[in-house]
């Protein structure tokens, strides 16, 4: 890849030397990873509501999460929900946490200081958020003082992703952290080993990187993160 001016600029400001390198996938047996806890489905859609989400186009997806109050505690408590942003035919796809305060006031995911570190990690891709991305959630409504999704709201929440990825077809999907790995590979393992490998999540290429926010504390891994987006170009078709 040929990078420009910019995309060296924000590299370097991320802490990042140039290399080029391809690293081979090693498709891991996410069969075989531990999966999580069983809990009370109390707040997950019924299969009837899955199978119907299942059907839905773009519109009508859009408009039952935003009445949606399958997570109830969230729902009470949302401004509004946050259904992603990006291209519906793009070939990455992200896939984050929840929606924190900033999201969950305008609407968009990763909007805050992640958002931008986000932005800019597309940036040194030579991608846009508006253009070459779709970015979700894992949940669609803020979590109140951004505690952790519980599992079954994210079970509640699921067909709706499930549903956009479906429309969406992308070729690879990034997931920004553990909550969002391990919810999507349901798999009990740390985020340590979670990446580094290729997994598949609904027939797709599935790779897990550190969220934005974390490389906000710790910016030392921002090389790993970049080696992750690597794999994860990797990934697409030629
Ligand atoms: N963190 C996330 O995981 N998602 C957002 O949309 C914002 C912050």
């Amino acid at each position: 890849m040929s990078l420009s001016v910019r995309q060296r600029r924000i590299l370097a400001d991320m802490g990042i030397p140039v290399w080029r390198s391809r690293i081979a996938p090693a498709v891991s047996d996410v069969a075989a990873a531990a999966p999580l806890a069983e809990h009370e489905a109390a707040a997950s859609a019924t299969d009837d509501t899955r199978a119907s989400i299942a059907l839905l186009d773009w519109d009508a997806l859009q408009a039952q999460v935003r009445t949606c109050t399958a997570c109830t505690e969230l729902a009470r408590e949302r401004t509004q929900t946050v259904f992603g942003v990006g291209d519906r035919g793009a070939r990455w796809l992200f896939v984050g946490e929840a929606p924190g305060a900033e999201e969950d006031r305008r609407g968009e995911p990763f909007v805050g200081r992640a958002g931008q570190l986000l932005d800019n990690m597309l940036a040194a891709l030579g991608l846009d958020r508006t253009r070459d991305v779709f970015i979700a959630n894992v949940l669609k409504c803020r979590p109140p003082g951004n505690r952790d999704p519980k599992p079954e709201e994210a079970r509640a929440c699921r067909s709706f992703l499930d549903r956009q990825i479906d429309l969406i077809q992308p070729e690879v999907i990034v997931a920004l952290g553990r909550i969002a790995a391990q919810g999507l590979l349901e798999s009990g393992e740390p985020l340590g080993r979670l990446r580094g490998s290729e997994h598949r999540y609904q027939g797709v290429p599935l790779i897990a990187t550190y969220h934005p926010a974390y490389l906000l504390r710790k910016p030392g891994d921002k090389a790993r993160a970049w080696q992750d987006l690597q794999r994860a170009r990797a990934c697409l078709r030629t």
